[in-house]
């Protein structure tokens, strides 16, 4: 049965169930071979996207623009330097006027609470384009991307390396929804937050799928079939750049970790990378590195989401 997820936001992908996330990735398959035969689609014909973005992004920004323009719609740019929200004007009217010229608004931006706040007020889907707190469109091109390549999501195990950022917190919501048993190695302060880590855990019970959290970066890789990292310093926390370099030197994804992994364990990385850091020059550029066709995917699976909900 195809669910009908049209209207709805895409804040977390904990508002969604296993199946329709699943229908998500079956549609974001479809459409990347369909694509790939020449095959076009007029999916949003006529509709437009605003994309408020509060912060600097390359993937996020080019893939809702083209995906939108590959579905026949049109995707505004809006800096939130140049809208009137960044002179003060609420969010709470901005959404509603939006919602007067627009068919869905993607944000990216700090507070989770400022997207939430958009949704709750604007009439059209809102999409989480990236928050202090969540990047679940980054975990739909992650989970597209595994389910791509290992022809499954269940029973795999995937190891998560550094910091407990956004990219991690919604990493850690898809897989344990979707039965992937996630291994997490964090230096000690730089957790995730317990209130996601207790959602993960209630997804887990139901999907069978186990949550490891330890400060070793060893456990966590041991087996795993998915290797995932993401930078230490987040954007917005460039001022701690320093102290977090010494806290996270210990973890960084390089091949003795990548030995430690199953045989053909995949790297992922949500990217942008900072090579010899979080990740080393040789495992980013190795031939068990996925990281470019993860990045790919975000335009595929942006477009299966824009479709269903907008
Ligand atoms: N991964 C990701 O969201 O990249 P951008 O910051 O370039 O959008
Ligand atoms: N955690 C990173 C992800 C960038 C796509 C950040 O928030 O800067």
């Amino acid at each position: 049965m195809v669910s009908n997820m049209r209207g709805r936001d895409f804040l977390t992908v904990h508002d969604f169930s296993k199946e329709e996330l699943y229908e998500i990735l079956r549609f974001a398959l479809q459409l990347k071979r369909e694509k790939k035969a020449g095959l076009e689609h007029r999916l949003l014909l006529g509709k437009t996207l605003g994309m408020i973005f509060q912060k600097a992004s390359t993937r996020t920004r080019v893939s809702f623009e083209v995906g939108m323009f590959q579905l026949g719609g049109y995707a505004l740019f809006l800096s939130a330097t140049d809208l009137q929200i960044g002179r003060g004007e609420p969010v709470k009217d901005t959404a509603r006027v939006l919602s007067r010229y627009l068919d869905g608004i993607m944000i990216r931006t700090f507070e989770h609470s400022e997207a939430e706040e958009l949704a709750a007020f604007a009439d059209i889907p809102v999409i989480n384009g990236l928050t202090d707190l969540l990047h679940p469109c980054q975990a739909m091109a992650d989970l597209m991307t595994i389910l791509e390549q290992k022809g499954k999501l269940a029973g795999l195990k995937l190891a998560y390396l550094g910091d407990g950022n956004n990219v991690a917190h919604s990493l850690l919501l898809a897989c344990s929804k979707m039965g992937l048993n996630v291994a997490v190695a964090s230096p000690k302060g730089y957790e995730m937050q317990a209130t996601i880590v207790a959602k993960a855990k209630e997804s887990a019970v139901a999907s069978g799928a186990s949550i490891t959290l330890t400060t070793d970066p060893l456990e966590a890789v041991a087996g795993a079939d998915i290797l995932y990292t993401d930078v230490w310093a987040s954007m917005g926390q460039e001022a701690e750049y320093q102290l977090r370099f010494k806290a996270f030197q210990h973890y960084q994804l390089n091949k003795q970790l990548l030995k430690k992994a199953a045989d053909n364990a995949m790297v992922l990385h949500c990217l942008p990378a900072h090579r010899g850091e979080e990740i080393s020059d040789e495992v980013i550029e190795g031939s068990q590195s996925l990281v470019f066709e993860q990045a790919e995917n975000r335009l595929h699976v942006q477009k299966a989401i824009m479709a269903m909900l907008i």
